[in-house]
């Protein structure tokens, strides 16, 4: 199966977790644009969404699908999401789409984080992928050095990538992350750095591997 069934399939069955009258968190990404595709399905059953990225928002409201502001809507039953790598403790690294920072903010008013993943993404110790942090411009130098401090990994500028918010990211490659809560609480106490691709201290909630059948973890 391809990876794109895969991530298909895993979109598919997040909708079993969509009741009606909720408001959606949406994340970004080939996957959850599958998963956009399969709520403009059910549309008339949700009360709306609150989108992680100006990329979603677009998908969404192209489908006609209601976008709310999450100052507006408070917390949220649901957000579902996809990822980049997966341990086995539903412990994250995400980003890869440069979203990271709205994502983090829905996660956490989420009561419910659902992530959809195709197999090649479960790891056992999360490191593989380049973990992306998001920067002010003006401390990008300063957190690349305190990142090779910290962590002893390679830091690279994603040269050319500007996120919504208007920052920059730098991916920290040569990584093997054995306590991600613990990373994810040093790497974010640095001046400039606006969060880390690690969602360790709000891991998901339920895992959706994508195959024929979809594997709930
Ligand atoms: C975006 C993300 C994505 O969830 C992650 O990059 C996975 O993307 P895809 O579904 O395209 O494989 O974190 O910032």
């Amino acid at each position: 199966m391809s990876q794109n069934e895969a991530k298909r399939l895993a979109a598919e069955k997040a909708i079993e977790y969509v009741e009606d009258g909720m408001v959606v968190g949406v994340g970004t990404g080939s996957t959850v644009a599958f998963f956009i595709d399969a709520l403009a399905r059910i549309k008339h059953r949700i009360a709306g969404t609150v989108s992680s990225s100006e990329q979603s928002t677009e998908r969404l409201r192209g489908h006609g699908i209601e976008v709310l502001e999450l100052n507006d809507t408070g917390d949220l039953a649901l957000y579902v999401d996809g990822a980049d790598e997966c341990d086995p403790n539903k412990r994250l690294i995400k980003g890869g789409g440069a979203a990271l920072t709205r994502e983090k903010i829905i996660a956490e008013a989420s009561d419910r984080f659902v992530c959809l993943i195709d197999p090649s993404k479960q790891v056992p110790v999360l490191g593989r992928f380049p973990l992306p942090i998001e920067v002010i411009p003006m401390a990008r130098s300063l957190v690349a050095r305190r990142i090779v401090a910290l962590t002893g990994g390679q830091p690279v500028w994603r040269d050319g990538v500007v996120t919504d918010n208007g920052n920059l990211v730098i991916d920290v490659h040569n990584l093997s992350i054995t306590d991600p809560v613990a990373l994810e609480r040093e790497l974010s106490q640095v001046p400039g750095v606006v969060s880390v691709g690690l969602f360790a201290r709000r891991p998901a909630d339920v895992v959706i591997v994508g195959g024929e059948p979809p594997r709930v973890l």
